[in-house]
């Protein structure tokens, strides 16, 4: 290995990606892609660990990978690839199924949270196990670091506990990996409630941003967002969570400092932000469109792009598991 392993992978759960998606982790997986050896996936074996329609499964698992080719994850870069489509990920997860204690995985505060929703009869097997496949996903790879939001780090621990104690009850295989944590300031908030976090299940629809909608719905969306009664743009996380929020969206867009922004902004009121916002992100936004339609317009060059990086993807992910196979005694 030349350079750095990284993996990562995001749910199809949703047909659109929203703002928080793009400028929370893939913004930041492209450009990881260029300094790293970077394996991205369209994890669709989580995804059914709630109840999916098929039809829209499959839909939504392509319009997945469309809108990460079209924020720039470039295949020549990166391996990127749809999770089913490897089989060693269900293979492997077995087997580390076999190696977590059951008090060890009923720790993880993430299945606390989701089944106490959901009720225990209508929460599935599967969704106690997901972080043993994610453990999978990660050291099939061996990759030695995840880019993951903080909620995620629990997960990675348990990876690192279970690397650790295959390489000591067998022999050294799997690369013990480093979480890397996605920078804080890069979460982005409802922009109708700026007390929590945009989300696809939990925001209402003014409140977020989906990329693929029309450019000039989302404008309407940044003009409309909620912010306070001062009238001064200033950066201010506790007492300006909605201008902050706006800051720091600009910020991304435009690639220039909260700082300068907030000169540029001084003597003009909210309003000059919000359209300066809606401006950047049409801006942004509608190439993105456009390279994503391209995908979404051409199935054979997506599924030709697809299966390239499913090949590359198993050529280390067959290695791995052989290892593991042998090692185990099977
Ligand atoms: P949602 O919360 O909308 O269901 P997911 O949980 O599917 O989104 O998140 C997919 C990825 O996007 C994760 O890496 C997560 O950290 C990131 N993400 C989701 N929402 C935000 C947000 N509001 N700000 C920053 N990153 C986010
Ligand atoms: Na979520």
């Amino acid at each position: 290995k030349d350079r750095p392993r990284v993996l990562s992978g995001i749910q199809p759960t949703s047909g659109s990606f929203h703002l928080g998606n793009y400028l929370g982790a893939v913004r930041q997986w492209v450009d990881l892609q260029e300094a790293n050896d970077a394996f991205y996936m369209v994890v669709d074996l989580h995804a059914i660990t709630v109840d999916q329609d098929p039809e829209t499964l499959r839909q939504n698992t392509r319009i997945s990978a469309a809108q990460l080719l079209g924020a720039g994850l470039d295949p020549e870069r990166c391996t990127l690839f749809i999770q089913s489509h490897v089989p060693e990920h269900a293979q492997l997860g077995w087997i580390m199924n076999c190696l977590t204690g059951f008090g060890e995985a009923a720790r993880m505060t993430q299945f606390k949270d989701k089944s106490a929703k959901q009720g225990s009869d209508r929460t599935s097997v599967g969704l106690f196990t997901y972080p043993i496949l994610q453990i999978a996903d990660i050291l099939l790879y061996q990759a030695d670091a995840v880019p993951v939001g903080e909620d995620q780090r629990q997960h990675l621990e348990l990876t690192r506990d279970l690397a650790e104690r295959f390489n000591t009850r067998y022999a050294p295989t799997f690369t013990v990996p480093n979480p890397y944590i996605l920078k804080e300031t890069a979460k982005i908030l409802d922009l109708q409630d700026p007390s929590a976090k945009m989300s696809k299940s939990a925001s209402s629809p003014k409140g977020l941003v989906n990329l693929l909608d029309e450019p000039k719905v989302s404008a309407k969306k940044f003009k409309s967002a909620v912010t306070d009664t001062d009238t001064v743009v200033s950066y201010d996380e506790e007492k300006k969570a909605g201008v902050s929020n706006l800051l720091r969206i600009h910020s991304a867009l435009s690639g220039q400092s909260i700082e300068k922004l907030v000169e540029h902004f001084e003597g003009k009121m909210y309003g000059a932000l919000k359209t300066e916002l809606a401006e950047l992100f049409t801006e942004w936004v509608t190439p993105f469109q456009a390279r994503t339609r391209t995908y979404l317009e051409d199935p054979a060059e997506l599924d030709r792009v697809l299966a390239i990086g499913a090949e590359k993807a198993r050529a280390v992910a067959s290695e791995t598991l052989a290892t593991v196979y042998d090692r185990i005694g099977f």
